[in-house]
This record gives structure tokens, C-alpha cells and sequence, in this order.
């Protein structure tokens, strides 16, 4: 079965359950502070789980690219992956278990194909405070039951802990912070069978085998979240108004079910860039271990950078584009160890424009110029890195044995980060004092731990007053670029955190300081008059036609949500014209009620973003 005959099923299947079908969201994610990438389905989705209506309605699909930084150290094996789709349904505060259980059943089993007898079910066992999920329970006994199957538990339907039956951007209830919504969920696990022997040759050879077992067996291709909880700042958790259902699949593992081939490398999403690492390497996949997994990390990790790349993201030393940079690295001394005639460079290119016909028509415009350019983003990166590790590699030589402080100035001075240099010198035969290294490495994994953590403050989704107020002046600041230095700028790009707002926009030059004088004038002007700001939702076409500002790169739904400030008149909102308003934008919010709550706005400076693009940071006191 081909990947897109898995997706275009599941969309089908849930739509003719009355589910609006949604666009993906960017995986690099507009207008929120809170974290660096869409790493699951619901993320864009925050607000409306926990409350706020969706123009599209309560029942929603979609296929979302998902981006997952954490996994990059499982990257290797056959199923894990930093870049995923996930395939996932949503029900806001409509159906629940016992809709959701069955239907799930019968799109793995009918749609996919899949035997029952090859699929395996977890359920949440309960803590002190959230029973054991015993209508999932009973729910899956009798679907089960009416394929011929006797379902039981510890044989069939196995409970697990919080650790691995429970969902939440953060995980397990005590990690979850205030703000956060989780709950209890059911995973499905396909079996890939005894006789591939995965178990006797893992790490896990002797113990018993169970599907949350880690040896490549069972693959969780399913997780049904029964979303319906609220972390509390007192740490307790509370009932949300609504009881939400948030389902995501893995696509490329279910195709991998689908195929019965428990490596999701040999899939269509990955078999023509897996090809170009085999003429580049003049090896065949699936013929060393070494190799192979060398393969599986340029696969994923350039796959990963092409995604950002085409979102318009740039390798840098910080944020979103330093795990880019870190991608096309360790690609590259994956590609060092593998060996071959072939020229790297060459190799992230011919990956770059695989990844594009993968994904024709659905993500990209495989043979559209400015696709196709940006491939040369990718290949400059791996020249320019190609250089450092020359250098880099050079100083490595002069040590035989690689302390943890050699390493720590490889990692100053090269930009290598940790696992390059531990890489490089193990593969260089070189000793490495592994016990101080990992002791230095532990130390720089906390920081990177705290620095992330510190992502999440203010609950993940940061709706906080501050940052409230920032997005609606972010509104404003837009308008008044257009208005008054030209009406064909556009958003490129945007960051709010509780302390500024960056907008990014489409200029070919310097804003002069009177210009930028001007624009904090008119905002300041806008704040004072204290405009109301009205959300209103509307056929997409409806917003296009008022000349509501869309955000860059995004794709929207038939039914969409817009901010407006300063409307005039008592016209309907889909039925005014630009100038009856002062700022109308394609949004999901939130944004303060009326704009006299800012305060004063300032902005503090200005510089290039990138070729045509300026950026602009501004505050509010
Ligand atoms: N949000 C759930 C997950 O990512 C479905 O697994």
C-alpha cells in the first residue's frame, strides 16, 4: 500500500464521520513563544481543547507535520524518526471512547487491512488520582470479541502506568505544567511476529517480550488520548469543561504495518532518499548495521532540514534554526562515516529535491523554482560545515586522548556539538576519556534540559496577559507598516515571548529611523484611542476578500477565525471593506478586548532577517 493511499484513507474515513478536514500547521510554529516545533497533531489545536470554539466545528482530521527534537538520539533504529506525519482526529468535546475506540478498530483493521490477531492494545491503569481505564477495557473486549478474538488482560489488552498511558506535550501528570491538558490514553500496537527473531537480538533478549517492549517487535502505530484534564497551578488535576478525544497515528509507521515490514526506511516516504545514499555511498541498505543506521540518521535528518528549510528557516547559532544546523551536521558525519565516492554537498541536494517528490502536491511543489532553489541552503550548509570539521578534525588529531575539556573547546571553538566530537574520535579510534566526557556532556544535556524547560514556562501554550498584549500590538504594528510605508509588506515571520514581539516582513531595504518613528506613532495613536477588537468567523474566501492578512506559509481551513481592530459601522464583518477597519488578520487569538489595555508601544530595533525580509522587535511599557 502507497503512503498517500494511507492518508487519503484516513482523511475519508473520519470525514464521512462528519470530521472537517483542516490544513496542516507549519512545523516551525506561528505565534508561539512556547516551543521551538509541531511535534504532535494537537498542538495547533491548544486553544480549541480547551474551550475556545473552532471555526471548522467539533469533529476535526488532519495530517500534520511533526518535528520531534527529543528523538534525534533514537534516530537509527527502524522506526524512529525526528520528521513524522501524524495522521490524527479530533473530537471537541463531541464523541468520546466509545466512539472513538471502535472507529479506530475498524479503519486498522478494514481500511488498513491489518489482522486483528496482529494487534495489541494498552490501557491507563490507573493512579491516585485518575481511575483505571476500564471502559477502554470493556470497549475493546467486545471488539475483540466480535472478530472471534478473547481478549484478555495481560494477553491481549495490557495496562500500563502513567509513564506510558498517559498524554501530555509533557508527559506524565507531575511533569505536566500549569495550564497543560493531558489524560489517560489507549495506544495499538502492530506485531510484527516472533519469527523476525527482533526480540532474541536486542538489548532485551531474556526478558519477556510485551508490546511496550523495546526491541522493534510491537510498533505503536495508534494512540487515542482521552484528553480531559487541566493541570492546576496547586498541581492537582481538574475536569476541562469539555472531554476531548486526540488521536494521532504515526503515517509512516502505519504503512510500514500496512506493508508488514517492521522498517519504516523501506516505506515510499523514505526508499528514493535512502536510493541517493546508496549511490552516494556505493553501499546497499539493509546490509550492515553500522551502515544502516548511518543511512536511517542522513535519511531522517536531512528529510527534517528540507521541511525547515522550505519553511524558511536559515542554519544558525540559536532557537529553531541551531537544531537545523545540528541536523545537517550530524548528517554529514554520518555521511563521514559511511564512506563513498560520492560528494556530500551533491548528496544533501539530491535529497533536498527527493524529499520534494515525496511530497509532491501535498507539501511542496516538487518543480517549482522556488523550491528547487532552496535546495542550495541545504548544500551550502553541509560546504560550509565540511570546512569546520576539517579544522575541527585537525585539532582532533593533536590529542590521542580526548578529555571532556577538549572536548568542551572543540565544542566553543568548531561548533561541534557533544555527540560529533564523541562521534568523530571513536570512529578515529582516538581514546576518549568516556567517564569525564559524559560527565561534561550530562552537565551541557541539563542545561539544554533547563533551556528547554524554560520553553514551557507560563503553561505551554503562553496565553499569559503579557503575551496577550503583545500579539494584539503585533496586529497593530502590521497595519501601520502597510499604511504608511507601503501596502504590499507582508508578514514573514513571527515570535512573541511575555518580554517583545518580532515580527519579520517582506522589504527590500532599511526602515530610515523616521519611518520607524512614524509606525510607533500611529500605534501609539491606535492604542489610545482604545479600538475595540472583534473575532469573528467566516468562510475562508469571506476573510480573503476583506483583505484580512494571512500568515505566511500557512494554509487554512474552509471556515476560518479573524481578528479585527478598529471596526467601524455596524456591517456584518464578513461584509465590510478594508477601510472600514483598521486591522483585520486570519487568527486564532487570543488577543485583548480593547487595544486601550497596552500601554506604551516602542520599538527597540531593527535589522535584516534575510534577503528581502527586515525584522523588527518592539515592546510594550
Ligand atoms: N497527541 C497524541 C500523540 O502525540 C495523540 O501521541
Amino acid at each position: 500500500m502507497k503512503s498517500s493511499d494511507v492518508r487519503k484513507k484516513f482523511i475519508e474515513f473520519y470525514k464521512s464521520r462528519g470530521h472537517a478536514e483542516i490544513p496542516s500547521a507549519p512545523i516551525i510554529p506561528l505565534n508561539d513563544p512556547s516551543t521551538l516545533f509541531t511535534s504532535s497533531g494537537m498542538q495547533p489545536l491548544i486553544p480549541y481543547l480547551l474551550g475556545e470554539h473552532h471555526p471548522a466545528g467539533v469533529r476535526l482530521v488532519d495530517s500534520q507535520k511533526s518535528f520531534r527534537s527529543q528523538d534525534i538520539e533514537e534516530v537509527g533504529d527502524n522506526r524512529h524518526t525526528t520528521f513524522f506525519e501524524m495522521l490524527g482526529n479530533w473530537s471537541l468535546g463531541d464523541y468520546f471512547k466509545n466512539e472513538q475506540l471502535p472507529w479506530i478498530f475498524e479503519f486498522l483493521t478494514k481500511e488498513l487491512g491489518l489482522d486483528p490477531k496482529r494487534l495489541y492494545v494498552s490501557v491507563f491503569e490507573g493512579n491516585d488520582a485518575v481511575p483505571m481505564d476500564t471502559e477502554s477495557i470493556e470497549i475493546w473486549k467486545k471488539l475483540y470479541k466480535d472478530v472471534g478474538i478473547d481478549a484478555k488482560v495481560g494477553e491481549r489488552i495490557f495496562t500500563y502506568p502513567a509513564k506510558k498511558n498517559w498524554w501530555s506535550r509533557s508527559g506524565e501528570p507531575e511533569k505536566m505544567p500549569p495550564g497543560e491538558p493531558g489524560g489517560p490514553d489507549s495506544e495499538v500496537f502492530f506485531d510484527f511476529g516472533i519469527q523476525l527473531g527482533l526480540h532474541e537480538k536486542s538489548a532485551f533478549a531474556g526478558e519477556v517480550c510485551h508490546p511496550n517492549c523495546d526491541c522493534g517487535r510491537f510498533m505503536e502505530i495508534a494512540n487515542s488520548v482521552f484528553m480531559q484534564y487541566q493541570k492546576q497551578e496547586d498541581g492537582t488535576l481538574k475536569e476541562l469543561s469539555q472531554k476531548n478525544v486526540d488521536f494521532g497515528g504515526g503515517l509512516e509507521r502505519m504503512n510500514a504495518a500496512a506493508n508488514d515490514n517492521p522498517d519504516v526506511f523501506y516505506t515510499d516516504l523514505f526508499a528514493p532518499i535512502i536510493a541517493a545514499i546508496e549511490q552516494f555511498a556505493g553501499k546497499k541498505y539493509g546490509t550492515d548495521t553500522r551502515e544502516t543506521q548511518a543511512m536511517r540518521v542522513i535519511a531522517d535528518h536531512l528529510k527534517a532540514a528540507t521541511f525547515m528549510i522550505c519553511e524558511g528557516l536559515y542554519p544558525a547559532n540559536k532557537q529553531q534554526g541551531y537544531i537545523l544546523r545540528r541536523l545537517i551536521r550530524r548528517a554529514v558525519v554520518k555521511m563521514h562515516q559511511l564512506g563513498g565516492a560520492g560528494v556530500k554537498s551533491e548528496l544533501g541536494k539530491a535529497v533536498f529535491l527527493a524529499v520534494g517528490n515525496i511530497y509532491d502536491g501535498v507539501y511542496f511543489s516538487a518543480t517549482d523554482a522556488e523550491f528547487t532553489q532552496k535546495a542550495a541552503i541545504l548544500s551550502e550548509e553541509i560546504l560550509r560545515f565540511e570546512k569546520v570539521l576539517k579544522t575541527g578534525m585537525a585539532e582532533l588529531k593533536k590529542h590521542e586522548s580526548i578529555t571532556g575539556t577538549v572536548a568542551f573547546d572543540l565544542l566553543q571553538s568548531y561548533g561541534f556539538p557533544w555527540e560529533l566530537t564523541y562521534e568523530l574520535a571513536l570512529d578515529r579510534g582516538q581514546e576518549v576519556d568516556r567517564d569525564e566526557f559524559l560527565k561534561e556532556f550530562r552537565k551541557h544535556q541539563d542545561l539544554s534540559r533547563t533551556a528547554a524547560a524554560g520553553m514551557f514556562k507560563g503553561g505551554l501554550a503562553d496565553h499569559s496577559e503579557a503575551t496577550t498584549k503583545l500579539h494584539t500590538a503585533h496586529h497593530l504594528l502590521l497595519a501601520s507598516l502597510q499604511k504608511l510605508i507601503d501596502p504590499t509588506i507582508k508578514q514573514r515571520g513571527s515570535n512573541i515571548t511575555a518580554e517583545r514581539l518580532r515580527i519579520d516582513v517582506s522589504f527590500n531595504r532599511k526602515f530610515t529611523a523616521e519611518e520607524l518613528k512614524k509606525v510607533e506613532d500611529l500605534v501609539n495613536e491606535k492604542i489610545k484611542e482604545n479600538l475595540k477588537v472583534t473575532r469573528a468567523e467566516m468562510p475562508r474566501e469571506a476573510a480573503e476578500k476583506i483583505g484580512a492578512q494571512m500568515e505566511f506559509g500557512a494554509k487554512y481551513p474552509d471556515r476560518v477565525s479573524v481578528y479585527m481592530v478598529g471596526l467601524t459601522g455596524d456591517k456584518a464583518p464578513e461584509a465590510v471593506a478594508p477601510g472600514e477597519y483598521f486591522s483585520a488578520e486570519f487568527c486564532g487569538g487570543p488577543h485583548v478586548a480593547f487595544t486601550g489595555t497596552l500601554g506604551h508601544f516602542t520599538i527597540q530595533k531593527e535589522d535584516a532577517s534575510s534577503a528581502g525580509v527586515r525584522r523588527i522587535y518592539a515592546k510594550l511599557s
